[in-house]
């Protein structure tokens, strides 16, 4: 899964450019959009909303009826119809079932979720997720607030592989720009 500490730091933007990226080493990789608070994952992709991952639990249907091929090797999951109870859904036991079964179809699944210090929905998926990547805003998330969505993913026994910075200024006096080039 995918997430950060607070709005706007860049998770769905990152998590849609993991996405495409290990579909180039022939995996076969699903995206699901778990921000059932601000659902974006359809406006990246530019997708219809009209059915995602709610109705899908709710109608305990044929998955592929809810997922869109958007690039070869990668299909999404949009929300859907955000339910009255967002937490409750992302804690139900059907939910990790469906996770358990669609994960005998593809070699990935991503999650977006919504941010750590906003909401405890991030936190919920972190306890079922194999592993977390973090994503923080150049000069903009603050280091205080970086550890206390660390300390919040730790309580849950997450598994954080690493930490996206995002958002970092490309210029020619950056250094990192004339490492890479
Ligand atoms: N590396 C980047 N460089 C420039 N703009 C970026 C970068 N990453 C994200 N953005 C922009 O920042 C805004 C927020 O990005 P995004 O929607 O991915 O964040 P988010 O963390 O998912 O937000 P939310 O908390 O609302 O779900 C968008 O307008 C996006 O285009
Ligand atoms: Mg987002």
């Amino acid at each position: 899964m995918g997430t950060s500490s607070l709005a706007g730091e860049g998770k769905t933007t990152t998590i849609s450019n993991i996405a495409c990226v290990m579909t180039e080493s022939n995996k076969k990789v699903l995206l699901i959009d778990l921000d059932l608070r601000k659902p974006a994952i359809h406006k990246q992709f530019k997708i219809s909303n009209k059915k995602g991952i709610t109705d899908l639990l709710l109608n305990k249907d044929e998955f592929k009826n809810y997922t869109n091929d958007v690039y070869p090797g990668l299909d999404v999951i949009t929300a859907g119809n955000i339910p009255p109870n967002p937490s409750e859904l992302l804690n139900s036991n059907s939910i990790k079932e469906l996770i358990n079964e669609l994960s005998k179809s593809y070699d990935y699944i991503l999650l977006d979720t919504p941010p750590i210090i906003l909401v405890s929905d991030p936190i919920t998926i972190a306890s079922y997720s194999d592993a977390v990547v973090l994503t923080i805003a150049y000069s903009e998330t603050e280091k205080e607030i970086a550890k206390k969505s660390i300390d919040s993913l730790l309580r849950v026994n997450a598994n954080i592989i690493g930490t996206i910075l995002n958002k970092v200024p490309v210029t020619k006096q950056n250094k990192y720009y004339y490492n890479y080039y």
